[in-house]
């Protein structure tokens, strides 16, 4: 059987990579081997969003790089299309996968239905209900167009069957993120936090010190709609430097998309003058995980953080109005809570998170073995 998983950007890797080593558990133990292809479309393409992830969680370098770079979405889209169509005409595979929600996604699963090849979707059936995200259109395409629907938790089951999807295609696993969680932790647990920031500092100048357990806030953002536009992205700037930076150290890993805005609205002189702030470029899997272990609290717009959060029991502040992944949230036991991009809002529950314990949680099948069972469903179908 010969499989072709397509990825294109950063949180798709922590997820391929427990695939491709079910795959050589697989094919350590069956006669019938699965003979497996890796295809990068290449839409994030810096050493620190790309290949440092390759090299850190052992994923072997892509089989191939259709170098698409960044763009608009159309364009991206549009040409990962024609060069995986190639792909897909040469290597004629029986299986095309694809994970998670990002442009590769959308447009993997369209070629691949147009050439008939079977189609799987890992991360299947997760609705934020917002359309207007990039994300969510990717997700409706790929779970339409999937012969085998992988979810990561029975809220998500729920979604798929309201839609029409036929249940035999649903196949409920777990969340194959955590399976990288739970492979990497102990690595993750032993590096130092001096070294970590160190390594990564924007400004290598910038005198720290270096905050204690319990004693300081992550913070990422990425979303368009939280830094796309001034009038947002300016109050939760002023935020973080006179509220959360009064209280703890900040450490802010920045996405390049979150940096060019920075320095678009003539924020980022400001961002750097506070000295309670650490601004690092964006940092390794192991790096974020260790920081995530012991942080007081974390703000981000991440779906995956919600994700690390409620598995570690790190209180998160989600800057969305809505969520893909509700089990996360306190109301279904996790760590995260939604505060939108309203700073009134994002102050108060700050105050509240701040004042609460939570602790760790595990939904059922975040146990280490999705990509496992996985596997083995695609191997029997
Ligand atoms: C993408 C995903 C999003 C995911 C996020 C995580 C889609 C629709 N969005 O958003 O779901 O949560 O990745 O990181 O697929 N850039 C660099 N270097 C890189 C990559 C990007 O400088 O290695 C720049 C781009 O040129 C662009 C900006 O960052 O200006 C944003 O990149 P883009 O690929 O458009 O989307 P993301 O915001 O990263």
């Amino acid at each position: 059987m010969k499989i072709i998983s397509l990825i294109g950007a950063r949180p798709n890797f922590m997820k391929i990579a427990p695939f491709i080593r079910a795959i050589k558990n697989h094919n350590k133990k069956s006669d019938e081997k699965i003979e497996h292809i890796l295809v990068h479309t290449g839409q994030h393409y810096d050493i620190r969003m790309s290949q440092q992830f390759f090299k850190d969680l052992n994923i072997p370098p892509a089989d191939i790089h259709l170098e698409i770079g960044s763009g608009t979405h159309a364009e991206q889209v549009g040409n990962t299309m024609i060069e995986f169509e190639k792909v897909i005409k040469k290597e004629k595979p029986d299986w095309i996968v694809v994970v998670g929600d990002v442009n590769a996604i959308c447009a993997g699963s369209i070629t691949a239905k147009k050439e008939h090849i079977k189609l799987a979707h890992i991360e299947a059936g997760l609705r934020s209900g917002d359309i207007t995200m990039p994300e969510e259109i990717n997700r409706l395409v790929a779970d339409r167009l999937s012969d085998i629907l992988f979810t990561p938790d029975r809220i998500s089951d729920k979604n798929l069957l309201k839609e029409g999807v036929p249940k035999e295609r649903i196949k409920f696993v777990g969340n194959i993120m955590i399976d990288t969680l739970e492979n990497e932790r102990e690595k993750a647990s032993a590096l130092e936090i001096r070294n970590i920031i160190k390594k990564n500092l924007i400004d290598e100048n910038h005198s720290f010190t270096v905050p204690n357990i319990n004693k300081f806030a992550i913070v990422t953002l990425h979303r368009p709609s939280n830094v796309d536009h001034k009038e947002i992205f300016i109050p939760i700037i002023d935020f973080l430097l006179n509220d959360v930076a009064s209280d703890f150290h900040i450490i802010w890993a920045i996405h390049p998309r979150a940096f060019k805005q920075l320095e678009k609205f003539e924020l980022l002189e400001k961002v750097k003058s506070c000295s309670n702030l650490i601004l690092l470029h964006p940092i390794g899997y192991h790096e974020l995980l260790k920081l995530n272990m012991d942080a007081k609290i974390v703000l981000t717009d991440s779906g995956g953080l919600q994700e690390e959060c409620t598995v570690l029991g790190t209180p998160c502040l989600t800057l969305r109005w809505n969520t893909e992944r509700p089990i996360t949230l306190r109301e279904h036991g996790g760590a995260s809570v939604l505060v939108g991009n309203n700073v009134e809002k994002i102050r108060q529950e700050y105050k509240d998170t701040l004042s609460k314990n939570t602790i760790p949680l595990s939904p059922e099948l975040w146990d280490g073995k999705t990509a496992e069972r996985i596997v083995k469903i695609i191997a029997e179908y």
